[in-house]
């Protein structure tokens, strides 16, 4: 799909890897609304880029469909979809501080898996209604992002690791529901990239370990290297169904 003149959506597109891919998209002529929690930081990005900024919590659903409705109203049925709102907790299931409280490990999976499904099922809905863009009978793109957490998650992170494991397993079978529509979906499982959510998650200290783990480059990604792929997605029609891994070789071992 060329992303010149499409509208886009961009959820956690007020920080890291989403006010990257939102500036990667404006780029390449995407109008693109910037849906995030954080208002202002939203609106900052929005209007650096010539968009729209749309307050939501993602694992509300009542909020999910007023932001697609506001979408919808100023620019129109987004073809482009990138959920990349997420967050995480760092704590083990069990030590001396008790039992992992369920209220978190229910707020991970509400945000970054129910919150991506939600966005997804709503926007195909939309999408639906439009004719295709070309004779392949393409009519959107959605691209979620899980972590390669999903795969070698380390101690203290399995709500994370959970929520993360349930997108990349439903990007099959999520692109297969919506082949008829022409929709395609997407997943990046990332590594340690360079944002505020990996800073505030490892501490400067274990940011700093994680490097030393990186097979080559040995350095954290940067959110425009993040966008390159999101944008190469929706560019190469052929990209549907699969996780791609972007992490420069590492693999987690049991501690971060
Ligand atoms: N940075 C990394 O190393 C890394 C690695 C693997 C996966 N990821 C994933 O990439 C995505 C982006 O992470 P980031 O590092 O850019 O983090 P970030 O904290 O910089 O950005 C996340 C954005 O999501 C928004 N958000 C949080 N909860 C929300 C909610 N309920 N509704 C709407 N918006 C909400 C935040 O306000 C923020 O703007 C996340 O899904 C994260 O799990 C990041």
């Amino acid at each position: 799909m060329d992303i010149k003149n499409q509208i886009a959506i961009v959820t956690g597109g007020a920080s890291g890897l989403g006010a990257g891919t939102v500036r990667a998209l404006a780029a390449k002529g995407a109008k693109v609304a910037v849906l995030d929690l954080n208002e202002e930081l939203a609106k900052a990005v929005a209007e650096e880029v010539g968009g729209i900024a749309v307050k939501v919590d993602v694992a509300d659903t009542d909020s999910v469909a007023a932001a697609l409705a506001t979408v919808r109203d100023q620019l129109g049925i987004a073809r482009i979809v990138m959920n990349i709102a997420g967050i995480g907790i760092g704590r083990k299931i069990t030590g001396r501080k008790g039992p992992h409280p369920l209220d978190d490990f229910m707020r991970v999976i509400n945000v970054n898996l129910t919150g991506t499904f939600d966005v997804c099922r709503l926007a195909a809905t939309d999408i639906a209604t439009l004719e295709p863009l070309n004779e392949d009978g393409e009519r959107g793109v959605f691209l979620n992002v899980a972590s390669i957490f999903a795969f070698d998650g380390p101690v203290g992170d399995t709500a994370y690791a959970a929520a993360k494991a349930g997108i990349a397993g439903m990007t099959l079978p999520m692109a297969r529901d919506l082949a008829n529509y022409g929709i395609r979906v997407m997943t990046i499982a990332p590594g340690v990239f360079d944002t505020p959510l990996a800073r505030s998650e490892t501490g400067e200290e274990g940011f700093s370990r994680l490097m030393s783990i990186i097979p080559f480059p040995k350095r954290a990604g940067k959110p425009s290297e993040f966008a390159q792929m999101a944008c190469h997605i929706v560019e190469n029609s052929m990209l549907n169904g699969e996780v791609i891994r972007l992490d420069a070789s590492m693999r987690m071992g049991l501690m971060v």
